[in-house]
């Protein structure tokens, strides 16, 4: 009798077992392919239980992001007008790309996330304010900077996020010829009104993002913001630096700004000397984009 209830016992849990590891496999199934480049595709037990992990952090943090995020951000990451910005496919798309070409960010975009979801934005960013602004800040969600989720509900929640890559992976980070910081190679005639329209951010650069100028630089004579008025650039840009053109010069300070630095004002300089103006705003835009930005600047007399 004794041995019949513990060979019962024993094949339940064999069972129990069984389908539990036939559960947990059809569970991790679709996830496989999207974080093969993570943690391999192999069936050993490692990666198996790694991939079992990663799953159900994704689930935690697919519901944690439904109750906390969805209302800024859109059920789907595809952003809500006036709350918060398009995650999916944008952040990965566009404004990663842009994070990373203008070297304002060292690591991968998983920490750029879990930076930005742990310590929130409590002061607005130059590029959410380039998208128009959002009256709300972006909250403080780790508790390690007085937000109210734990580390582990940080880790789910980014997990979750950083999915929407591989979708974005099929959107393709846009492709293009950047400009990039060589003054030298030839350009297309340049078209002023465009560059105007690029300069007010009514169209984007190659790179799908906004021509970044008008953050830093006013159009009202004398008016100071990050960086000097551009009225009267076309005049002063002929005496600025000996030996260059007005169109020489400016194109070097949009590609090199660190090869002449505007001596007007102490702020125009970093405290490491860098000009406050960021390197690499040329691998955003195409030569056709830095020509009609510099045609439209030659206008500014
Ligand atoms: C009250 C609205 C609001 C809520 C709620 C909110 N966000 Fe945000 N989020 C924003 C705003 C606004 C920004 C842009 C902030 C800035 O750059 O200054 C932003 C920016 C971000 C960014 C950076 C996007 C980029 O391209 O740089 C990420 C990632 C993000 N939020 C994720 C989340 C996650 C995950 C949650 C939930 C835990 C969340 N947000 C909740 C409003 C919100
Ligand atoms: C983060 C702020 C910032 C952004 C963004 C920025 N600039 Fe600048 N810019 C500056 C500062 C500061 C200076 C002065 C220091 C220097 O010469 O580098 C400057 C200088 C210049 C000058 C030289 C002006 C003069 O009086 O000689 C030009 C031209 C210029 N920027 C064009 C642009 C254009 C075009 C863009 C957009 C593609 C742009 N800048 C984006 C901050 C910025």
């Amino acid at each position: 009798m004794q041995s019949k209830i513990f060979l019962g016992t024993l094949l339940f849990i064999i069972l129990f077992v069984a389908t539990g590891v036939v559960l947990l496999n059809e569970g991790i199934l679709p996830e496989q392919q999207e974080i093969s480049g993570q943690s391999g595709t192999g069936t050993g037990r490692m990666q198996i239980e790694q991939r079992a992990i990663l799953g159900g952090s994704k689930e935690q943090g697919a519901l944690l992001y439904l109750g906390n995020c969805a209302s800024c951000h859109g059920r789907s990451g595809e952003g809500v007008p006036g709350k918060g910005p398009t995650l999916n496919p944008d952040l990965f798309t566009i404004h990663f790309v842009q994070v990373q070409a203008t070297g304002g960010f060292g690591g991968t975009v998983k920490d750029f996330i879990r930076l930005t979801v742990a310590a929130g934005r409590p002061i607005e960013s130059a590029w959410a304010i380039e998208q128009g602004g959002y009256p709300e800040r972006m909250p403080t969600w780790g508790q390690a900077y007085g937000g109210p989720l734990t580390a582990q509900q940080v880790e789910d929640i980014v997990n979750f996020v950083v999915g929407w890559q591989a979708d974005a992976g099929a959107v393709q980070a846009i492709d293009f010829d950047a400009a990039g910081s060589d003054v030298n190679k030839e350009l297309p005639a340049g078209d002023a009104a465009r560059g105007e329209q690029l300069f007010a951010q009514q169209v984007k650069q190659a790179s799908g993002s906004n021509a970044s100028c008008k953050a830093c630089h006013s159009l009202q004579p004398g008016e100071i913001l990050t960086g000097p008025s551009l009225a009267g650039v076309a005049t002063r840009a002929e005496t600025r630096v000996a030996g260059e053109t007005a169109e020489q010069y400016i194109r070097q300070s949009i590609q090199q700004p660190n090869a002449f630095i505007v001596p007007d004002d102490p702020k125009f300089k970093q405290t490491n000397g860098q000009s406050t103006m960021p390197e690499g705003l040329g691998n955003l835009m195409a030569d056709q984009d830095l020509a009609d930005l510099i045609a439209y600047l030659l206008t500014l007399k």
